[in-house]
């Protein structure tokens, strides 16, 4: 089976073609991250219109690549949500209006499920079951994953998203959108331990997780400096602020893998590209025993593979889920 994915939820527009038997054909993403850059955070209607400029030369790209025929994919699955009402909106209509012309059956795929299952499209898959950690810019969520479409939710934010935080930090500091990478890098030079930052409900005895108060508290330290902040002093903060989030994320994964009785941790969405996340994770997994599995590094943040991927998955199951039915609404929330 081949299947044609096509993800928009946000500021990447992703086509790509996976089949079942060969795995992934081809793939085609655009960043508008360059775009939003210098308003400091996505603008929904620059992104809107952006998708639809790149989506139709992006799915000719994947096309060529792959060297197969239009007529060759067995059905289309596009991102329903959550996201961007406008962005969703491109891609539905880019993939309904192709299965109309191809007379091909569509498939909504939920964008959370597309982070969850692309750990999967690596080199070294994880064996089900696990516990996911989906750290995103719009989620953090701990799952227990029993397969496909099998996904237990352990815990989640209460307020802001890792990535959110990490965003939001990052403007604070006066440091470049996207926040995640730029803090990232920061925080290498940063010394440990000159500033101490809240680690919110670490010792909680359940999987949710709350990081608004940790935004705050770098808002406090940024504004209780008398003087104008020096590079290093920027770096200090981020330095703090990174281990405080580390510490939280790799509490509670360690926390779930016990509950849970499972070995295998799966880490998915944007976040998990972080580095300090990363070393974190493994030092602790490594002392316990536990794996611990991330995505290629180009799956992390939005991509059309894994939208393709679930797809498949979810067709695999249920070949009746894809329907010619091109009457196609978004679920933003
Ligand atoms: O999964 P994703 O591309 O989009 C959503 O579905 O939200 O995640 C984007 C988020 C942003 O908040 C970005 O700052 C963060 O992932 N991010 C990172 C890194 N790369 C991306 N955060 C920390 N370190 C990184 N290297
Ligand atoms: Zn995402």
């Amino acid at each position: 089976m081949i299947v044609l994915g096509v993800e928009s939820s946000c500021d990447e527009t992703g086509l790509a073609l996976y089949d079942t038997q060969r795995g992934l054909l081809a793939h085609a993403l655009h960043s508008q991250i360059a775009m939003h850059q210098e308003y400091g955070g996505v603008v929904p209607e620059l992104a809107s219109r952006d998708h639809v400029r790149r989506a139709i030369p992006l799915l000719r790209q994947v096309f060529e690549q792959s060297g197969i025929a239009h007529g060759d994919i067995d059905a289309i699955a596009y991102t329903q949500g959550p996201g961007l009402a406008g962005a969703l909106l491109v891609g539905a209509s880019v993939a309904c209006g192709l299965g109309l012309s191809l007379d091909k059956p569509v498939l909504g795929v939920h964008h959370l499920e597309g982070h969850l299952l692309s750990p999967l499209l690596s080199s070294n898959p994880p064996q089900f079951p696990f516990v996911a950690l989906l750290v995103s810019g719009g989620h953090t969520q701990l799952m227990r994953v029993d397969g496909v479409g099998q996904y237990e939710l352990l815990g989640e934010t209460l307020d802001d998203a890792a990535g959110e935080a990490f965003d939001k930090s990052a403007k604070l500091l006066g440091l470049g959108y996207p926040g995640g990478p730029a803090i990232s890098r920061l925080a290498e030079f940063g010394d440990p331990g000159v500033y101490q930052l809240p680690r919110p409900m670490l010792h909680s005895k359940n999987f949710d997780f709350s990081f608004s108060g940790l935004k705050t508290a770098v808002l406090t330290v940024v504004k209780n400096q008398t003087t104008n902040i020096c590079e290093q002093d920027k770096a200090n903060i981020a330095r703090a602020f990174v281990d405080a989030l580390v510490d939280v994320l790799v509490a509670k994964c360690m926390n779930a893998l016990k509950h849970t009785g499972m070995k295998r941790l799966v880490i998915a969405g944007g976040v998990g590209a972080n580095k300090q996340l990363r070393e974190g994770l493994n030092a602790a997994a490594a002392k316990r025993r536990y794996q611990v599995f991330y995505p290629e590094l180009e799956f992390c943040t939005d991509n059309g593979a894994m939208i393709a991927f679930a797809g498949a998955m979810r067709l695999q199951q249920h070949p009746e889920a894809a329907k010619r039915d091109y009457a196609f609404s978004v679920r933003p929330r």
